[in-house]
């Protein structure tokens, strides 16, 4: 099994959001993906309840996963993705201590950059692979990205912090989706919301495969030195 987590101490830079959406493209893959809903603001509980599916699982954890992980181990879950509060308390270090890959979004602003570094500090500390996802971006003209993103990506670059390569647009589909219970790539597979969440997904993939030892362990990750 793999361990997702979504971190970062900024609030609303993303995590939930991103989690719900990829434990729906997950899901409708065909693998048995488990939730953990480990921030007391129950913001994936919440759009797990508007589901009404039961699927994926959801587990709500306020006092470490280990646990839960334990249990979805042994019931053969694949994937495992987490929800972290937005701050850098002991049950996102236990969650950043089992991931197979951080996942730290990040919007473009100095205040959210700023904050990716604590999560960093503590990814680099238990030597966990980590990558910052960009979200809320402005869209793409043209097939280019915005000029401000480039500048923003080339500065996370140069502090030595791998970041992947697409973006998520500022997109109102997102939280529409949410707010009916589904991921993008459910309430319309055709739409570029969808598009880049499958992108990221397949990034993701890539990059757990990159370690356990595939491609020359080359991913969007990098395992904090
Ligand atoms: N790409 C996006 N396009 C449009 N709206 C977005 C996007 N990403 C997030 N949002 C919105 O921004 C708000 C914050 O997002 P979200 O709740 O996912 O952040 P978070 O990091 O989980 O916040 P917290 O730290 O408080 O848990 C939500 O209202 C969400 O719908
Ligand atoms: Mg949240």
């Amino acid at each position: 099994m793999d361990v997702l987590v979504f971190a970062s101490r900024k609030g609303g830079s993303g995590k939930s959001t991103l989690s719900a959406h990829l434990a729906a493209r997950v899901s409708q893959a065909g693998y048995r993906c488990l939730l953990i809903d480990a921030d007391p603001q129950g913001s994936l509980a919440l759009w797990h309840g508007l589901r009404g599916t039961g699927d994926p699982a959801l587990r709500k954890s306020r006092s470490g996963i280990s646990d839960i992980l334990k249990v979805a181990r042994r019931d053969e879950y694949k994937w495992a993705l987490v929800d972290t509060p937005p701050n850098t308390s002991a049950a996102v270090v236990d969650a950043i201590r089992a991931a197979t890959l951080v996942i730290i979004p990040a919007r473009l602003t100095v205040f959210d950059l700023a904050a990716i570094r604590d999560t960093i500090e503590i990814a680099r500390e238990y030597k966990k692979p980590y990558a910052v996802v960009i979200n809320g971006a402005p869209a793409l003209r043209d097939n280019t990205e915005s000029q401000y993103v480039t500048e923003v990506r080339e500065a996370i670059a140069r502090l030595n912090v791998p970041i992947w390569s697409g973006q998520i647009t500022n997109r109102a589909a997102y939280s529409l989706a949410l707010e009916s219970g589904e991921g993008v790539t459910e309430y319309d597979a055709a739409s570029p919301a969808s598009d880049e969440i499958n992108r990221l997904w397949t990034a993701i993939e890539k990059s757990v495969k990159a370690i356990h030892g595939a491609y020359g362990g080359a991913g969007m990750h990098r395992v904090a030195a």
